[in-house]
């Protein structure tokens, strides 16, 4: 299993969402957060403001998923929310050890 974080523009979070589900993915977690990329947050590094930093509105979308599925959701998500724009975001990639549905107490791909 992995963990895919991707860290998006907010009104980019139903696309994103409906592109998981399409692949049968059945959970995922939200969380707004802020932060900054390479360009520091600015549009345009003018001269004299090269070292401020503004963390900016972004969302943070946790799914853990098959390995087998990781390609695919990648490319899903880079369809889903891209706008060619500095800011689309990243995704990371995490080993993920395992998962455990509390209710049932079925663990590894069952859980997921
Ligand atoms: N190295 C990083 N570590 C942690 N979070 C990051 C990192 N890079 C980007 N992020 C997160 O992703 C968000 C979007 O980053 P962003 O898309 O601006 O990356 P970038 O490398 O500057 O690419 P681009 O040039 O396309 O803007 C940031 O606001 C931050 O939340
Ligand atoms: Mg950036």
């Amino acid at each position: 299993m992995k963990k895919l974080e991707i860290i998006t523009r907010p009104f980019k979070v139903e696309a994103v969402k409906e592109a998981l589900a399409h692949l049968g993915i059945k959970g995922m977690t939200l969380t707004d957060v802020k932060g900054f990329g390479r360009q520091m947050g600015h549009k345009e590094v003018y001269r004299g403001a090269e070292y401020e930093v503004d963390f900016l509105p972004k969302v943070k979308m946790e799914v853990i998923l098959d390995d087998s599925l990781v390609d695919q959701a990648i490319d899903a998500v880079i369809k889903a929310a891209r706008t060619n724009r500095v800011g689309d975001g990243k995704i990371f990639v995490y080993p993920v050890e395992n998962a455990v549905r509390i209710r049932t107490g079925e663990s590894g791909d069952q859980a997921i």
